[in-house]
C-alpha cells in the first residue's frame, strides 16, 4: 500500500519512545536510590552476558544531544520515563530535589527544541527499598505510588501535557513476579496475583489522581498486546489460544473499563479475589483519555497438558520457520492491525495510540554507516497496517517507534539493537541508521 504521513491526517501524533533504566545510566548520581533493576542486573547470570545499565546510553548526561537528534529527525513527540528512585530514593518519604531538577531540565530542553514530552510514570524500575517491603505484592504500593504520582504531577504538570501511568503491566508482573526472568526475579502465583491486582489499582488510581491534579492533561496507560492465534483449528488449541489472549491482551484493560478480570477464560485468576478489599471493583476503573498499545509480533498457541495453570504453550517463531527479528519474534505486520481493531471493540476506549512498535536486527557499523533495510521495511509494513485501520475508520490516533537509540534491552542486555540511532557503547558515539533517515524523511512528508 502506498501511503505518506498525510494518509494519517494532521491530528495524528508521531513520536519515539524510550525509558529511564534502559538509557540513563548514572545509576547512583545526584542522590538516586537503587532500583530493582540496578540490583537484579548485578546478580550474576540474570542478564545476557551479565550486562547492566550503570552507564547505558548515558542519557542522564547526554540528553541534550539526544533531544537535538529527535528534532533533527523531525520527530515531534518524545515518550520517556521518570526513574522513581531519582526523586524518591527510598521510594517514599524523603524527596531528592536533584532528581526533580534533572527531569525539569530534560522537559525544558524538549520544549525549547519544540519536542513535546510524553511522560511514563512507571517503566519497571521500582525503588529497591520498596521491593524490600514486598514491592508490587504489598498493597501499600498504592499509597507509595500515589505519593509519587502526586509529586510528578505537581512538579512537571505545568509543562507536561501527556502522561502514561504504567508501561506494560503484564510484562513487569509476569516476567518479574511470575517467571522471575525480570527484576525483582520473583516467581509463582503467590507473587503474581497480588502484583497484578495492585498494579491494576495503581493504574486506575494513578490515572484518577492525575485527572484531579491536572484536569487538562491527556492521560493514558500502555499495554503490550499481540495477535494470538491457535496452532490448529482443533478445539483444544482454539480454547488454549483464547486463554492466552485473555492473559496477554485483556487482563489489565478490562478491569479498568469496569468489566472485571477475565475469569471466564482464565479460571485460576479467581484466586486474585483473595487480595480484594471492599470497593476494589470500583477502584479498578478509570476512563483513560487514551490507551497506548505496544505491538511487535503475534503468538501462535497450542494446548499443553503440562503447562501449569494455562494448559497452553507458545509455538516459537523459529519452529514455525517464519521471518523473525533478533528477539526471535515473528515479523507479522497484520498483528498491529488486528490489535487496533480488537481494542476498538471496547467502545469505552476514547483514543488509541501505538506507544511502541519497532524491531531489533543485527545492525553493523560499516565505514561509519549503519544500513538497516530490514528495520525500514518492518516499520513500513507495520505502518501500512496502521493506515489500513485508519482508512477503515477505526480509532487510531498516534504512532511512536521503539526506540530512539540502541539501549539496554532488559534480560537480553545490549545485543538486540532496537534504535533508529546506533550507539557505539565504548565511545557513546551516535550514528543515525538508515531507518532513522527514513523516519526523518517520512515525517517531512517526503515518502
Ligand atoms: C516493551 C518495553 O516497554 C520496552 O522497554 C522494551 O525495550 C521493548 N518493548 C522491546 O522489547
Amino acid at each position: 500500500m502506498v501511503f505518506t504521513k498525510n494518509s494519517f491526517g494532521d491530528q495524528f501524533s508521531w513520536g519515539v519512545s524510550a525509558a529511564a533504566y534502559q538509557t540513563e545510566g548514572s545509576h547512583l548520581s545526584d542522590g538516586k536510590g537503587l532500583s530493582i533493576w540496578d540490583v537484579f542486573s548485578g546478580i550474576k547470570g540474570k542478564i545476557n552476558q551479565n550486562h547492566h545499565a550503570q552507564t547505558a546510553c548515558d542519557f542522564y548526561n547526554a540528553y541534550e544531544g539526544d533531544i537535538d537528534l529527535i528534532r533533527e529527525l523531525n520527530i515531534p513527540n518524545f515518550r520517556f520515563s521518570v526513574a522513581w528512585s531519582r526523586i524518591f530514593p527510598a521510594g517514599t518519604g524523603q524527596i531528592n530535589q536533584k532528581g526533580i531538577d534533572h527531569y525539569n531540565k530534560v522537559i525544558d530542553y524538549c520544549l525549547e527544541q519544540n519536542v513535546e514530552p510524553w511522560l511514563t510514570l512507571y517503566h519497571w524500575d521500582l525503588p529497591h527499598a520498596l521491593e524490600l517491603k514486598g514491592g508490587w505484592t504489598n498493597r501499600d504500593i498504592v499509597s507509595w505510588f500515589l505519593d509519587y504520582v502526586e509529586l510528578c504531577a505537581n512538579k512537571f504538570g505545568d509543562r507536561v501535557k501527556n502522561w502514561m501511568v504504567l508501561n506494560e503491566p503484564l510484562v513487569f508482573t509476569g516476567a518479574g513476579y511470575f517467571l522471575g526472568i525480570h527484576a525483582p526475579g520473583r516467581t509463582g502465583l503467590k507473587n503474581f496475583l497480588p502484583a497484578v491486582h495492585h498494579a491494576t489499582l495503581c493504574q486506575a488510581q494513578g490515572g484518577a489522581l492525575l485527572r484531579d491534579l491536572l484536569p487538562e492533561a491527556n492521560i493514558g496507560t500502555t499495554f503490550s498486546c499481540s495477535l494470538v492465534e491457535p496452532f490448529s483449528q482443533k478445539q483444544r488449541d482454539v480454547n488454549a489460544a483464547a486463554r492466552v489472549d485473555a492473559l496477554l491482551n485483556r487482563l489489565f484493560i478490562e478491569p479498568s473499563l469496569g468489566l472485571g478480570y477475565p475469569y471466564q477464560d482464565i479460571p485460576f485468576l479467581r484466586q486474585i479475589e483473595k487480595y480484594f478489599q471492599p470497593d476494589d471493583a470500583d477502584k479498578l476503573k478509570f476512563d483513560f483519555d487514551f490507551i497506548g498499545l505496544q505491538n511487535y509480533t503475534r503468538e501462535v498457541v497450542r494446548y499443553s497438558l503440562f503447562t501449569p495453570y494455562m494448559h497452553a504453550k507458545l509455538v516459537g517463531a523459529l519452529k514455525r520457520k517464519v521471518p523473525v527479528t533478533a528477539m526471535k519474534w515473528e515479523v507479522y505486520p497484520q498483528s498491529i492491525y488486528e490489535m487496533i481493531k480488537k481494542f476498538n471493540g471496547y467502545n469505552q476506549v476514547k483514543k488509541i495510540i501505538i506507544t511502541e512498535n519497532g524491531a531489533a536486527f543485527p545492525d553493523e557499523l560499516v565505514n561509519g554507516e549503519v544500513d538497516d533495510p530490514l528495520r525500514v521495511s518492518y516499520l513500513e509494513n507495520y505502518l501500512s497496517q496502521v493506515v489500513k485501520a485508519k482508512q477503515e475508520g477505526l480509532k487510531i490516533d498516534g504512532y511512536f517507534v521503539w526506540t530512539l537509540t540502541d539501549n539496554f534491552e532488559w534480560a537480553e542486555g545490549y545485543h538486540p539493537r532496537f534504535g533508529l540511532i546506533y550507539i557505539d557503547f565504548d565511545t557513546q558515539t551516535r550514528i543515525i541508521k538508515s531507518s532513522g533517515k527514513w523516519y526523518r524523511d517520512f515525517l517531512a512528508g517526503k515518502s
